[in-house]
């Protein structure tokens, strides 16, 4: 695995693998990977010649900073694992070299960016379009892979490359659970063991929300969810919400779309977790 800290360096080497006439996945991470990510190196290394991944914690997507403060490193340990795992290529930028200066563009997302996480986490997804406009911009990729843990953030990525026009074709990838159901996520370490053991509390219950689905209204849903989640005294609710989820308008009916989507976001402690599931919904319009 080649690694590089400068944008100029990797520049270089890509352009090398680029003059092959070779296809490029790129996986952008903040790293404490997880196999959530390997499975996002997996599906790039099927559908490409090579894997570029990138390794960076990027300051301007944390509104809150403690969160920072405490985002696990563990670089030695991913290098390792990229490694193992035949990733091509690493980028692991310091924080001067991605923004020699404070970066001021500002992105516009409408509702994709009013809701949930953009609500919840005010400057969040303008502070992951800087960076991942730079790091696509840097990599050059065919193909760019990211979650659907993160799925308003795949949405407002979606949003960007249609706005700037850029030409790379964003693959989704499904959720990565623990054998659990606890959605794959680098904050998972920072659990403590009780914590950990009730966290697949929040997939328990988004499955219930999708069983109950058949069988009670949205509101019902919402408030049996809220009730679960606010009997367990070390579970705080930062939102909960059933939206469409290609427009992120909250519904009121299952008549209201055709794809709706089961989105929360849990603190346990200081730990702040998020999850969504899909549901399928005998009701939706057809
Ligand atoms: O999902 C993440 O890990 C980050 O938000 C991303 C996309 C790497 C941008 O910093």
């Amino acid at each position: 695995m080649q690694i590089f800290s400068q944008i100029k360096d990797i520049k270089t080497a890509i352009g090398l693998l680029k003059n092959e006439n070779s296809t490029i996945g790129f996986v952008p991470t903040m790293g404490a990977l997880h196999k959530g990510h390997i499975s996002l190196i997996d599906k790039a290394k099927s559908e490409n010649d090579y894997v570029v991944c990138s390794i960076f914690v990027n300051p301007v997507q944390f509104n809150n900073k403690e969160d920072f403060d405490k985002y696990p490193i563990q670089n030695d340990v991913d290098i390792e694992l990229l490694k193992k795992n035949r990733c091509d290529v690493l980028f692991i930028p310091s924080v001067k070299e991605v923004y020699p200066k404070a970066p001021n563009e500002n992105f516009s997302f409408g509702q994709l960016e009013k809701v949930m996480e953009g609500a919840f986490r005010p400057g969040h997804f303008n502070g992951v379009a800087i960076v991942v406009k730079k790091l696509f911009e840097i990599i050059n990729s065919d193909k760019a892979y990211f979650g659907e843990k993160d799925f308003q953030q795949l949405m407002i990525i979606q949003a960007l490359v249609k706005q700037l026009n850029l030409d790379i074709e964003i693959v989704p990838c499904p959720i990565i659970r623990e054998a659990d159901g606890l959605a794959m996520s680098s904050r998972n370490v920072r659990l403590t063991e009780h914590q950990r053991a009730i966290a697949p509390q929040i997939y328990a219950l988004l499955k219930n929300c999708v069983e109950h689905s058949a069988i009670a209204s949205v509101a019902e849903v919402k408030a049996e969810f809220v009730a679960k989640i606010s009997a367990i005294p070390e579970f705080k609710l930062d939102y909960f919400e059933i939206a469409d989820e290609n427009n992120f308008q909250s519904i009121s009916s299952w008549e209201d779309s055709k794809s709706p989507r089961a989105f929360a976001a849990i603190f346990i402690d200081n730990v702040r977790l998020i999850d969504n599931m899909k549901i399928f919904c005998n009701f939706a319009k057809s």
